[in-house]
C-alpha cells in the first residue's frame, strides 16, 4: 500500500469522510498522481486507503493526522505536495495554515465558512513568503461561483448582471450527519445581493426563479453571499449580481431551514439532530426527491441574454471532488501559474480549463450563448 515515491502525493486530511473520499477515489481514478488518507482514527483511515487500493492500484497509504495539531499535522504532510483540507472542523481553528507552512505544501481547502479563510488570512504573510499557493474556498459551492462569473466577463466584457442559482439534492444522504454540517452554516448566511453595492436582501422581494436539471425543474431561490463572489462586481464592472439557493423540496426549504435559523437565534445548535432527520425526511419523501447538486449561472448585458451555464450531477460527493482534482492538476502543471499566497479557488483557476477538466471527470457542464 505504498505509494511509488516517483509520484507527487496529494494528501487528503478527513479522507475517510463522504466528501474526503469521494476526492481521494476521483484523484487515484483521474490521475496519476499518489494519495495520502489523513485522519483523527487511523484504522479507519488504513481501512479506507486499502478500499481504495484495491479499487485503483496501490498508489494510496495512510496517515494519523488531527488538523487542530500543527506539529502532528506538519508530521503528516512531509513529502506531500498538496493537502486537501475536507474536515469538518467547523468554527475550530485549524493548524492547516502552519502545518501548511512547515511542510511546504500547497493547500486546497474546501471546508465553505468563514472561520477557515479567517484562520487562512491570519497566516497570509507567512504563507506567502514561503511561496506556498493556498487555495481557499474550494470545490462546488464555494469554489465554482466565482469561476463561472469570472467565465462569463472573460468571454463577454461588457456583462453587467448575472445570476447565479444553486440547488442541493439529499434525497440519496444516508446519514443525518450529512445534513447537519449544511444546516450549521445555514443561519450564518448573509442574504445580500449586488445592485451597485452588496446590500441586504429579503426573502420575499429578492427571490429568483431557476430551471434545475435532474428533474428537479422550476425552484424558487433565496438569496445569500459566498466570500469569494464579494469583490467580484467592483473587479469586473458588474452592475448586479445575486447567489440565490435552494432544496429540492418545499417541505425542507419553507419549514425545517427557517426553523433552523429561528431556534439557531435562541442557541446556537438547538434542536439539529432532529432538525437534520426531519431534513433528510423531506428531501426523501417531499418535492422532487432528487439527489445530488447543480449551479446555474445567466448573464445579461443592457437586459439581453448573452451567456449561460450550467454544471451538474447527480453524486453531490462527485460534484465537489472534480473541482478539486482540476485544482490539483492546475497546481501541479510544469507551466502553472497560480499566484503564491492565499487565494479564492474560483478566482484564480482558469475558467476553460477548469470546465473542460469537470467534463472529463464525468461531471455535466454546458455554456450557451452568443460568440464573444
Ligand atoms: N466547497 C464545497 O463545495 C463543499 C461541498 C461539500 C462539503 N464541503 C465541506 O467538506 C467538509 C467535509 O464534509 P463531509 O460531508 O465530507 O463531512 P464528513 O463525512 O463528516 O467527514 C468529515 C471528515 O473530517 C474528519 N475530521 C473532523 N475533524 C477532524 C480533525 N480535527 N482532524 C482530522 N480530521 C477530522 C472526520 O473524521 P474523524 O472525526 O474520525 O477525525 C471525517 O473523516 C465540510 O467542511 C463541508 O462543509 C464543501
Amino acid at each position: 500500500m505504498q505509494p511509488s515515491s516517483a509520484l507527487p502525493t496529494v494528501a487528503v486530511i478527513g479522507g475517510y469522510g463522504g466528501t474526503g473520499r469521494a476526492i481521494a477515489g476521483a484523484l487515484l481514478q483521474h490521475s496519476e498522481l499518489a494519495v495520502r488518507i489523513v485522519g483523527r482514527d487511523l484504522g479507519r483511515a488504513e481501512c479506507c486507503a486499502s478500499e481504495l487500493a484495491a479499487a485503483h492500484g496501490a498508489r494510496v497509504e495512510a496517515r494519523r493526522g488531527d488538523a487542530t495539531d500543527a506539529a502532528g499535522l506538519a508530521e503528516a504532510l512531509r513529502e506531500v505536495s498538496v493537502v486537501v483540507m475536507a474536515t469538518t472542523a467547523l468554527r475550530a481553528p485549524s493548524a492547516l495554515p502552519q502545518a501548511a507552512v512547515a511542510a511546504g505544501t500547497d493547500v486546497v481547502d474546501i471546508r465553505p465558512d468563514g472561520a477557515a479563510l479567517t484562520e487562512a488570512s491570519a497566516h497570509g504573510g507567512a504563507v506567502a513568503e514561503r511561496g506556498i499557493r493556498y487555495l481557499a474556498q474550494a470545490g462546488f459551492s464555494p469554489g465554482l461561483p466565482s469561476l463561472l462569473v469570472r467565465l462569463a466577463a472573460s468571454r463577454h466584457p461588457g456583462i453587467d448582471a448575472i445570476r447565479l442559482g444553486i440547488v442541493l439534492g439529499m434525497a440519496g444522504a444516508t446519514n443525518p450527519e450529512q445534513v447537519s454540517s449544511f444546516l450549521e452554516l445555514l443561519p450564518e448566511m448573509r442574504c445580500r445581493v449586488y445592485d451597485g453595492a452588496w446590500r441586504e436582501g429579503s426573502y420575499s422581494r429578492d427571490v429568483e426563479t431557476f430551471d434545475f436539471p435532474l428533474g428537479i425543474g422550476v425552484r424558487r431561490c433565496y438569496p445569500y453571499l459566498i466570500e469569494e463572489l464579494e469583490a467580484l462586481p467592483e473587479e469586473l464592472g458588474v452592475k448586479k449580481l445575486g447567489i440565490y439557493g435552494a432544496g429540492t423540496s418545499w417541505f425542507t426549504d419553507m419549514l425545517v431551514t427557517p426553523l433552523a435559523v429561528g431556534l439557531h437565534k435562541l442557541r446556537p445548535g438547538l434542536l439539529r439532530r432532529p432538525l437534520s432527520r426531519m431534513y433528510l425526511w423531506g428531501a426523501r419523501h417531499t418535492g422532487a426527491r432528487a439527489s445530488g447538486a447543480a449551479l446555474l449561472m445567466d448573464a445579461r448585458r443592457a437586459g439581453a441574454p448573452l451567456l449561460s451555464a450550467a454544471v451538474w450531477s447527480a453524486d453531490a460527493y462527485g460534484v465537489t471532488a472534480a473541482p478539486v482534482v482540476a485544482a490539483v492538476r492546475q497546481l501541479l502543471a510544469p507551466s502553472s501559474r497560480l499566484p503564491a499566497g492565499l487565494s479564492a479557488m474560483g478566482r484564480v483557476l482558469d475558467p476553460e480549463a477548469t470546465l473542460d477538466d469537470l467534463r472529463s471527470q464525468g461531471i455535466s457542464v454546458t455554456v450557451e450563448g452568443a460568440e464573444p
